[in-house]
């Protein structure tokens, strides 16, 4: 499965990325973010909903008392952060699995939480610090589907 690596030097470039990857995105699209408290996962996010729902972007913030934050557009973004979690048993108690499947995107920052709960085919994307300023931003993908998103993400960063 593909893997790509890159280092963003601000925020903005954070955001840019979250923007190239959310235009790729169809709705049942599973994008599983993790790494450390302020590695830029909720900013990656506001990118994605920058593509899919612009007239809320300016609205991304964490969501970590609201567990989820939903912003519509032509395809709705279910943002999850499951920092507060403990366990499966919780988000399945909560129903928030009914999302990932549904008629959206689902970004879940702190995903790491799921376990089993994690669909079979999904992008994972991971943010280190490497400066400052500067993340290095790693992303995967868990099968076919998410692999071609990003055989598509490497060759729009390429043009
Ligand atoms: N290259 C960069 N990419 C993203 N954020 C950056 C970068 N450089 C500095 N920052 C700063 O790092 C912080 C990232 O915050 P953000 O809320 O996106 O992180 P997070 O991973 O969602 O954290 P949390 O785990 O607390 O939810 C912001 O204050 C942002 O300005
Ligand atoms: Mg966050």
């Amino acid at each position: 499965m593909p893997v790509m690596e890159i280092i963003s030097n601000s925020p903005l470039e954070t955001e840019e990325l979250g923007a190239q990857l959310g235009s790729l995105l169809s709705a049942g699209t599973f994008v599983a973010l993790h790494g450390a408290l302020g590695g830029g996962k909720t900013c990656f996010t506001r990118g994605i909903v920058a593509s899919l729902a612009p007239q809320s972007a300016h609205l991304v913030a964490s969501p970590t008392y609201a567990i989820m934050n939903s912003y519509f557009g032509d395809t709705p973004v279910y943002h999850f952060d499951l920092y507060r979690l403990t366990g499966d048993n919780d988000v399945a108690e909560l129903g928030l699995d009914d999302y990932f499947h549904g008629d959206g995107v689902c970004v879940i920052e702190w995903s790491e939480r799921l376990f089993e709960l994690l669909p079979d085919d999904y992008i994972t994307v991971g943010f280190e610090y490497s400066g400052d300023n500067q993340r290095s931003i790693t992303l995967n993908a868990s099968g076919p589907i998410s692999g071609q998103t990003l055989k598509r993400l490497a060759a729009l960063r390429s043009c």
